[in-house]
């Protein structure tokens, strides 16, 4: 392809301390399968993405282990990589913000920043914990809502009546690590002057790089006024020093986004090619995944830093919903809060794939997992619609007609000519992040596929004409060539089982337009199984009461 695009994308950083859950795969399989397509049309596409390995909580949970927060990120990463693998989430990369890449070009953004008078020093008094000896963030103080006076709220907000307010404003504040009473303490703290990059951030805000929507929330951000950020925290905490100083970290939420750098940056070593053509250069396009809980860190506090430090601004930054199971938040009482571990160890993760995407639009609306919706369309699309056909004609091919492929007639060439007319707006589907689009524009398709071989009846006609059942069968799996090509980025597992059942090439979408005639294929391996609800109900956690 002669305009080939350059693309580098990236999915938010899962915090080092707790599982993949089917609430983040929302986020790793859409973007996976935007990389994936991104690469069939014959892109360059890249996608980095790495553990998020600092903070406070962190640093609280290696103490409960006893064991260093160093061990516990690499236990974790080894955890996050394995269920990774197992989604098939395809990155070019998965790295740790841990990592001297990443505290190089943390420190030298910053240093960048203090040079251009971005930051200043300011005394902030803060709860501190003189049995831990330490400051403690917001949601490691406890107290009663000084609103509505529900006892045990965060220092953040209550979740008895959604009131938000300062942790100091809290009654009987206590240490939610040993509940002793806090005292207040003063200490300094180093601010990026964000208020200064307003009229910057408000004119990339204009460009094309984020939905309407999100537009408009942002519009009520700058209403309110642009606050500084508060970049570090004091000692003891887990993260990188900030050069100059003996005490103060940089908070966690400074170096995280960086990790997109650092990851492409150790990529770039390992595959010899130049990081500043990516994160400076013109030519390459950056796009990154996140939920819409994080929307403030990656649509202010990150271009700012860009900004700051002279290194590419995001093409996009596309923002997705939560993910919500049987209609209601998950929850570890209800036992619908579920890990990627448990859900590998009951249903094939392709399937995952699959649902996800037929519900995924372009939009933050959240999305259900509703299961025996899940159940339902599973059985009825990706087996009864797509993995029959290859059952169904694999056999008679398989054991009647020698393997063999033939030329096509009239009528099957009118109906693959249909086929192919869905690819260019399949393509605008997936190019949109209109999943749900693409899945039914094609699911109609395997409809025709399968109407035609029910019409045709080939395991009838193979008694008397096996050159007449070849030709239907020759028709049908180009149909099913075609489905399982537009269908790649979203069933990579089960589209490698038909190339190799097919025998042909790795598909791609320009091959998408020859058919595959004259030709002996291979025999038919089961490529997926039906499911049943009882089974899918095993991915429930049991309830924590
Ligand atoms: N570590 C930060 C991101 C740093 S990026 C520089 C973080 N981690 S997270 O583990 O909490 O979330 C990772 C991603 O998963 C986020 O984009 C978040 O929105 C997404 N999701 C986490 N729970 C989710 C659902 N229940 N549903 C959909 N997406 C969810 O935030
Ligand atoms: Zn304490």
């Amino acid at each position: 392809m002669s305009n080939k695009r350059k693309i580098l994308v990236t999915s938010a950083l899962p915090y080092a301390n707790g599982s993949i859950h089917l609430g983040h795969l929302v986020e790793y399989i859409q973007t996976d399968i935007w990389v994936r397509f991104q690469r069939l049309i014959g892109n360059e596409c890249y996608y980095m993405c790495a553990d998020d390995t600092h903070g406070t909580p962190i640093m609280i949970s290696a103490r409960k282990q006893n064991i260093s927060p160093e061990d516990l990120i690499k236990k974790m990463y080894d955890e996050h990589l394995r269920d990774f693998k197992a989604f098939r989430i395809s990155f070019d990369n998965y790295y740790s913000t841990n990592s001297e890449e990443n505290r190089e070009l943390a420190e030298y953004i910053y240093l960048q920043a203090k040079q251009k008078g971005a930051i200043y020093e300011k005394e902030i008094a803060q709860y501190y914990c003189e049995q831990d000896e330490m400051f403690l963030p917001d949601r490691m103080i406890k107290g009663t809502c000084p609103v509505c006076k529900a006892e045990d709220q965060y220092g953040d907000n209550c979740e008895a009546c959604s009131a938000t307010y300062d942790p100091t404003e809290l009654i009987n504040p206590f240490c939610a690590i040993c509940g002793k009473k806090p005292v207040i303490k003063k200490s300094i703290h180093y601010y990026f002057k964000l208020s200064d990059f307003t009229n910057e951030l408000k004119t990339w805000v204009g460009g094309d790089h984020l939905r309407s929507e999100i537009k408009n929330k942002l519009q009520e951000w700058f209403t309110q006024g642009i606050k500084d950020w508060d970049i570090s925290r004091d000692a003891p905490y887990f993260g990188f020093k900030i050069p100059g100083t003996d005490n103060k970290y940089f908070y966690v939420w400074l170096d995280a986004p960086v990790g997109y750098m650092a990851t492409t940056k150790n990529w770039c070593k390992a595959n010899s090619r130049n990081f500043d053509e990516i994160w400076r250069g013109k030519e390459f396009e950056i796009h990154h995944f996140i939920g819409k809980d994080i929307l403030y860190f990656h649509t202010l506090f990150w271009p700012a830093m860009l900004m700051v430090s002279g290194f590419s601004m995001p093409t996009k930054i596309n923002i997705h919903g939560f993910l919500t199971v049987n209609g209601e938040k998950m929850s570890k009482s209800r036992g619908t809060f579920i890990n990627a571990t448990d859900y590998l160890k009951c249903v094939d993760p392709e399937f995952l794939r699959y649902y996800y995407a037929a519900k995924l639009g372009a939009g933050v609306d959240d999305l259900d997992l509703n299961l025996s919706d899940f159940v339902f369309r599973i059985n009825s699309d990706v087996l009864g619609k797509v993995v029959n056909i290859a059952s169904r004609l694999g056999k008679i091919v398989n054991k009647k007609l020698n393997n063999t492929l033939s030329e096509i007639d009239e009528q099957g060439k009118s109906i693959l000519g249909e086929m192919r007319q869905a690819l260019p707006r399949v393509a605008q589907f997936y190019e949109t992040l209109d999943y749900n689009k693409a899945m039914r524009e094609i699911m109609p398709l395997a409809d025709i596929v399968n109407k035609y071989i029910n019409d045709t009846a080939p395991w009838e006609i193979v008694k008397t004409n096996e050159e007449k059942a070849r030709i239907v069968c020759t028709v049908g799996l180009n149909g099913l060539y075609l489905l399982i090509g537009m269908l790649k980025p979203v069933l990579p597992r089960i589209a490698e089982g038909v190339e190799k059942f097919l025998n042909i090439p790795a598909i791609t979408w320009d091959s998408l337009e020859k058919d595959i005639t004259q030709h002996k294929i291979n025999e038919y391996e089961r490529l997926a199984e039906r499911i049943e609800l009882k089974t899918v109900e095993g991915i429930l956690g049991v309830k924590e009461a």
